[in-house]
């Protein structure tokens, strides 16, 4: 019988860079956890999933709005800038071309396709936040190979693989202790609605 956990490995998305601007500061991350979260073309719509241990997290929930970027096989530089080390520890996003965008989020240059998406709502998992996103604005190159998991995997430098491994444990360790801690959260427009 299988474990259970190293099916889900699979059960991920492409690699995605995902951008936010929150009081006159910006930063982004790198998640695998990104999915089309609608089926209509012309209310194009994405979800993210940030940890909340993520420095990314409160500054998206914070924004209301974030640009996420489907990168192309060859562009690790981008998943070293952004998904190794924090934007708390200085500006990721000093050396990576990039233009502000209709939503005042940063938009990378050169990249397989962005989307600028408004937060229209959020769930509390415990560990994270699931940010559903409407694309208010898009574009990119539209050609090339989308980057996966285990093109990452597969480059990290031996010298930054014992860091991957412990940001790894540490992330899996404050999932398991937070995913209880489920939180009725509502979002912004919401707090008057429902039955
Ligand atoms: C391949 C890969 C996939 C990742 N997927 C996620 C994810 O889905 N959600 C998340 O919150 N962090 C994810 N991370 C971790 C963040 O990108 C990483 O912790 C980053 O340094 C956070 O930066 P920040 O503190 O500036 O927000 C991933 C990292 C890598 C390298």
């Amino acid at each position: 019988m299988c474990d259970g956990y190293e099916p889900l490995r699979a059960l991920v998305s492409p690699i995605v860079a995902v951008t936010t601007t929150y009081q006159g500061r910006s930063n982004g991350l790198i998640v695998n956890s990104a999915l089309r979260a609608s089926l209509s073309p012309e209310k194009l719509r994405l979800s993210v999933i940030v940890h909340k241990f993520n420095h990314s997290h409160d500054m998206i929930f914070g924004a209301g709005a974030f640009t996420a970027h489907l990168l192309r096989s060859d562009q690790l530089d981008i998943v070293e800038a952004l998904g190794m080390r924090s934007g708390r520890d200085g500006d990721k996003l000093a050396t990576l071309p990039h233009v502000r965008g209709a939503l005042g989020t940063p938009v990378l240059k050169e990249c397989l396709a962005y989307y600028e998406c408004e937060v229209v709502n959020v769930m509390d998992t415990g560990a994270s936040t699931f940010f559903l996103g409407a694309a208010k604005a898009w574009g990119g190159e539209g050609a090339g190979q989308a980057m996966m998991s285990q093109h990452v995997r597969m480059s990290v430098p031996p010298e930054r693989q014992a860091q991957y491994d412990a940001d790894l444990l540490a992330g899996q360790e404050f999932s398991t202790r937070k995913a209880e801690e489920i939180a009725p959260v509502v979002w912004r427009g919401f707090e008057s609605g429902g039955a």
